[in-house]
């Protein structure tokens, strides 16, 4: 049917092709979707109500417009398809009725772990409009897409817009308990005979707090900017000091980096890196440096293709905000090197993050 320099292909692979680039053109649809129903308190709605809830229920739990009721199983059925409610058939009942899935269950806005306040934070529009100067980006000699769009660095927007400041720190803060939890729960080793430990980029200071509490022998610091910190009290064994890594680190036996190196390019990583590597041996002592980021293509080889397109929106994602990227284990080797330390470990326990501890 078609013609691809002088060969023909077949209707059905146009269409397969015009499929996929239409699928491709609309994947933003999904994103949308999700937030709307995030706006419209959806799943919220359905944990509430404590059993399968019918769509006329549903409906009649909503704030929406009464012209726009009808409209409402078209949003569901697309968030049916792609697996944040699923739809069961109750034995006493003639309609169906949704229930929540493992998904919709981690945006419960009173789900200690809710992802939603990482999701309210990236789709809003300061982080859409970006993308839009991608191609701009391509060809002005601007840092980054953000920076086309905004003028700015994300960094220092954060410093003057208070609702960006806001929205990322509650999505960093979100995103922190999830890890801490698990960080604690299952990598306790990894804090063994630390007596003195600095969050550098701690944010709001929810990864300290925890690690403050889980071990009290611990002297814990959140290091952070003035935007971040100003304002914040520790108590007993946290404190918050606010600072420039680039400039100096406060020392300490263990330095933490979460989600800190994927936001820079290597020549700022190694810069953080070595700052590290002084304020752990200051005291003539050799702590650890521990990273939690992702390692690309680890060499587990079982990772599906959701969580590979994950990471690769993730490395897209550090290349229009900030100026950073996304690492295989290859490329941390080299910072790490590149920083003089001497060893590393890997441990792959946080889903597409890994925690990497660092040895001078
Ligand atoms: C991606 S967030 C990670 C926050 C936190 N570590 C977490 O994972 O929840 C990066 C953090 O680095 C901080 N940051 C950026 N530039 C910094 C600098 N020059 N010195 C200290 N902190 C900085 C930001 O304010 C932000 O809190």
């Amino acid at each position: 049917m078609g013609s691809r320099n002088g060969e023909h292909y077949s209707a059905s692979a146009l269409f397969h092709a015009q499929t996929h680039i239409w699928n491709h053109i609309f994947s933003f649809i999904n994103s949308m979707s999700l937030k709307s129903a995030i706006d419209l308190n959806i799943p919220d709605i359905i944990h509430k109500h404590g059993k399968p809830m019918t769509l006329s229920l549903l409906i009649s739990s909503l704030q929406i417009h009464p012209s726009k009721t009808h409209n409402i199983y078209r949003l569901m059925r697309i968030l049916t398809h792609s697996g944040f409610f699923s739809l069961h058939k109750l034995p006493d009942e003639t309609e169906e009725a949704y229930v929540l899935t493992d998904a919709s269950i981690l945006l419960l806005k009173d789900n200690p772990f809710s992802v939603t306040p990482f999701l309210l934070a990236m789709l809003d529009p300061i982080l859409t409009k970006p993308w839009y100067q991608l191609a701009n980006w391509f060809q002005n000699d601007n840092p980054t897409p953000f920076n086309t769009a905004h003028g700015k660095t994300f960094w220092e927007y954060a410093g003057v817009e208070p609702k960006l400041n806001h929205l990322f720190n509650e999505a960093m803060a979100s995103d922190a308990r999830l890890v801490t939890s698990v960080v604690i729960d299952k990598c306790k080793g990894v804090f063994n005979g630390l007596d003195s430990l600095v969050d550098v980029g701690g944010g709001t200071g929810t990864m300290a707090k925890a690690i403050a509490k889980a071990f009290p022998e611990i002297q814990c610091t959140v290091f952070d900017l003035p935007h971040v910190v100003d304002g914040l009290q520790g108590s007993g064994n946290l404190k918050f000091v606010r600072g420039d890594m680039f400039e100096a680190i406060p020392p300490s036996d263990g330095i933490l980096l979460k989600w800190i190196l994927h936001d820079w390019n290597d020549e700022e990583c190694v810069k953080i890196l070595k700052k590290s590597k002084e304020a752990i041996t200051i005291k003539g002592k050799e702590g650890k440096v521990i990273i939690i980021d992702m390692v690309m293509e680890n060499s587990k080889g079982d990772i599906d293709d959701e969580s590979v397109e994950t990471q690769l929106f993730f490395d897209m994602l550090m290349m229009v905000v900030v100026t950073g990227k996304e690492r295989n284990e290859k490329e941390w080797a080299q910072l790490i090197s590149s920083a003089g330390f001497s060893d590393y470990k890997i441990t792959h326990v946080l889903g597409l993050r890994s925690l990497i501890e660092v040895f001078p």
